[in-house]
């Protein structure tokens, strides 16, 4: 078709701890002829993000693992190049989960068709894709926030912390997020209106909550786990909602840590603590889209991209994000 190849992704090893650049391999193969049914699509974008380090791993979960010499999973939106099917045309633009390669012969199932006209095709995989679903359904739906409610998020300055912290403003919350370096800790202050930011790899967070809370906590979306989410759980209010989305802190530990041993104040004040999967709310996306799209139109959602270029920097970036480096949502251009 063209002199171009597919630049692949490979899980080479499944690491200990924090992944390695070793942990990957790049392969080239030829671009993919395709068979009857098949489209083939060419990766303008790929998603990074936290959930990949699980896939990593050889253990039962909500998903599959990725075998050793596969392709690394990922959400991803590019460009229909040649279609076999009569459901996709070319030059359509679909957001799916093609994985970390810059070519896939796609069966057209779990595709969603992105329309341009509504923004920078990218925001399919992040503030209008899964990230911005899980801050909506997340806050929404799981903690049920109310005007004048203190809300706490972890992992504030994030691909979904970023869009939680608005959304609670809209709501009417005081919002208060953590991060871990001073200029995430501004940004999500200055540029999102978040009332407090602390930045918990510097400051004693428990103090630092208590000065931003001095009246508790009503709502705790929880990004990170560890020793935030036990200060944070030590100050809740009575009939405090408490969403784990995820736990970041513990991705990459070696041995598992102690989970939280004061859950008594989950009793003492008639609290709520619900873990939840954005997959669950697949039914109701448009709701959560035309919401959030409709936010960013007005001004009152406003979300920030960190773009790294070439496909071959995936493992790099991915391990960076695992570390912090990232501020905002973690995206490869790959073409
Ligand atoms: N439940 C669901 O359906 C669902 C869907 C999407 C995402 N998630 C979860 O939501 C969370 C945020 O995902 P995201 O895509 O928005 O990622 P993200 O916040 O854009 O990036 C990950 C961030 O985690 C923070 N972090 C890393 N190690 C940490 C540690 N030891 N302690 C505290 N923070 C740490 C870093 O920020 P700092 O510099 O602030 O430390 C890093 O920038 C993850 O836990 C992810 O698994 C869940």
């Amino acid at each position: 078709m063209n002199s171009e190849v597919n630049i692949k992704v490979l899980l080479a090893a499944r690491p200990i701890g924090y992944p390695t650049e070793g942990d990957f391999t790049i392969a080239e193969s030829e671009i993919p002829t395709l068979e009857e049914g098949q489209l083939l699509v060419k990766t303008d974008w790929l998603s990074l993000d936290p959930y990949m380090r699980g896939r990593m791993n050889n253990v039962k979960s909500y998903a599959p693992s990725v075998e050793i010499g596969d392709v690394m999973v990922g959400g991803a939106v590019g460009t229909i190049m040649e279609s076999r099917t009569p459901l996709f045309s070319v030059g359509e633009i679909i957001e799916g989960s093609f994985g970390w390669q810059s070519y896939a012969a796609l069966n057209g199932v779990g595709l969603r068709k992105v329309n341009p006209a509504l923004g920078p095709i990218q925001s399919s995989i992040g503030i209008l894709g899964m990230p911005g679903l899980t801050a909506y359904f997340g806050l929404l739906d799981v903690c049920e926030p109310k005007p004048g409610d203190t809300v706490v998020i972890s992992a504030a300055s994030g691909a979904v912390g970023q869009v939680v912290g608005q959304i609670a403003k809209i709501m009417g919350c005081r919002v208060i997020g953590t991060s871990g370096t001073d200029e995430k800790v501004r940004f999500i202050v200055d540029e999102l209106g978040f009332d407090v930011g602390i930045n918990y790899k510097k400051e004693n967070v428990g103090v630092s909550l208590d000065s931003a809370c001095p009246d508790g906590i009503d709502i705790y979306f929880d990004n990170v786990g560890g020793f935030v989410t036990d200060e944070v759980i030590k100050r809740i209010n009575t009939g405090a909602r408490i969403a784990i989305c995820g736990q970041v802190s513990q991705y990459n530990v070696t041995e598992p840590e102690l989970g939280p041993r004061n859950l008594f104040h989950l009793t003492k004040s008639q609290a709520k603590m619900e873990g939840f999967l954005i997959y669950a709310y697949e039914s109701r996306y448009d709701e959560g889209l035309s919401r959030l799209s409709k936010w960013i139109k007005e001004g009152k959602l406003k979300y920030k991209e960190d773009i790294v270029e070439g496909i071959r920097n995936a493992p790099q970036t991915f391990i960076g994000m695992l570390n912090g480096k990232n501020l905002g949502k973690t995206l490869i251009k790959v073409s």
